[in-house]
């Protein structure tokens, strides 16, 4: 085992010191050095910034900005930031923006942008005196909050309403003060639990003192006060339709009907099988994910409510449909995108500040609706690439590239590469048999 080596006061130390001390107990070349401050953003006041959205900061972390055109969403055109680091990705969204485009588009609606947090508390005694508390008491809760709900009423937000949860079937004395919440176009994390926060003392204290309460009822044990990122009321639908007839093109040479009937068992399968099921919603987050991070979101809360609501029935199942109707096929995603575009790092990111603006500074179910597009978008593409022609023939040769400088390969031979595999297969094994020679050549 390790001898303990606890270091105090790393992040009271100074980016050289910090970056002098991993020199001295990590086994690393003093290029770390010069590779982190190679890094560093050029115009100090940039650095600050990006530094500050986080703790221990010794360098920035690069990933490539990119944008999907096309996307042509509720009769709107949108030309989307995308930020990924996995090849193919951005391409596969754009192929479908196109392909839909021309097929009366993404139609998109937001079915409600309520967000949820809990105070989670443990309180024993007759629950009818609870009940009865709470309900003389919900109006005083609201408006105990009210200083700190304020801003958000002027913007059209604030809290809607607070429910008693007995939980207690789930574990011993275990009571919910379930509130709900309009968070405007913020996400609303710092207000959530600020409110929160504060309606938790005020029914504490309230409790403690009730003297209609026994000393047991008025025990009362917060537990805690959080936001909760299960948004299952936080929706958004967004479909794709046509008649199977207009589908034709661009499938690989298989006719539309059979394509039609392979894309509806794929997706059925995902419905029927968590292995697939997994695999078939990551591509989905493939593409929403990309544009919460390009738009300064947190993709860890999107993804957690995401899978959540993918198995809110019991088992997990993919997100999307497929139904066909009267000879036109309909291709849907459903699922909660709790996202703001105010609050945050949504204005202080630099390049998150350009990517809402690239989007016409949309609200926040505006970029629901695109992110859900941009999701249902790159879901429609893996699943058309999986039923036609594999995955692996698109996905090698946008990968080409990451291949290749993963051989070291120059810039030469790169482009010899990209110009001898255009209609080979590659693979790992391919790409570096085809540099041993050419390399051997040389010599
Ligand atoms: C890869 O990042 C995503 C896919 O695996 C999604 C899918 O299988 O549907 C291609």
């Amino acid at each position: 085992m390790d001898k303990i080596q606890i270091i105090h006061g790393f992040s009271r130390l100074s980016r050289e010191e910090k970056i002098r001390h991993i020199l001295s107990v990590v086994d690393t070349n003093k290029e770390l050095s010069n590779d982190f401050k190679s890094h560093l953003h050029t115009n100090p006041s940039y650095q600050k910034r990006y530094e500050e959205f986080s703790e221990n900061t010794v360098t920035n972390y690069f990933l490539p900005f990119s944008l999907a055109p096309n996307f042509f969403v509720n009769g709107k055109f949108y030309m989307v930031p995308m930020v990924i680091e996995e090849s193919s990705v951005v391409a596969a969204a754009s192929a479908a923006a196109k392909y839909w485009a021309v097929r009366g588009g993404f139609h998109s609606k937001v079915i409600s942008a309520i967000k949820t947090g809990q105070v989670h508390f443990l309180w024993r005694g007759d629950v009818n005196n609870l009940v009865l508390f709470f309900d003389n008491q919900k109006r005083e809760l609201i408006k105990s909050a009210g200083s700190i709900t304020k801003n958000m009423r002027k913007r059209g937000g604030g809290i809607i309403d607070i429910e008693l949860l007995d939980k207690r079937e789930k574990y011993p004395d275990y009571f919910q003060l379930h509130v709900k919440f309009d968070t405007a176009d913020s996400m609303g994390a710092n207000f959530i639990n600020s409110v929160l926060e504060n309606i938790a003392k005020v029914f504490e204290y309230k409790i403690q003192f009730n003297e209609n309460f026994s000393d047991k009822e008025r025990n009362i044990e917060i537990i805690m006060s959080i936001l909760s990122n299960y948004s299952p009321e936080c929706l958004v639908e967004t479909e794709v339709q046509c008649s199977i007839d207009q589908l034709e093109s661009n499938l690989e040479s298989m006719p539309a009907h059979k394509f039609v009937n392979k894309l509806k068992q794929a997706v059925d399968i995902a419905n029927a099988d968590i292995s697939r099921a997994v695999t078939h919603n990551k591509g989905i987050f493939n593409g929403i994910d990309s544009v919460m991070l390009a738009t300064g979101n947190d993709f860890r809360a999107i993804e957690a409510q995401g899978h959540a609501y993918a198995a809110k029935d019991g088992q997990y199942s993919a997100l999307s449909e497929v139904s066909i109707e009267n000879n036109i096929f309909h291709f849907k995603l459903k699922m909660p995108i709790s996202l703001g575009t105010v609050g945050g790092i949504t204005r202080l990111h630099p390049l998150a500040k350009r990517s809402l603006e690239l989007l016409g500074n949309p609200n926040a179910k505006e970029l629901m609706q695109i992110a859900s597009s941009v999701g249902l978008a790159s879901n429609f593409s893996s699943i058309k690439s999986l039923v036609t022609k594999g995955i692996q023939a698109g996905h090698m040769r946008m990968h080409l590239k990451n291949i290749l400088r993963s051989f070291n390969a120059g810039e030469e031979e790169i482009n010899l590469a990209v110009n001898y595999f255009k209609n080979k297969k590659i693979s790992h094994n391919t790409v570096e048999h085809f540099l041993d020679r050419l390399r051997k050549k040389e010599k």
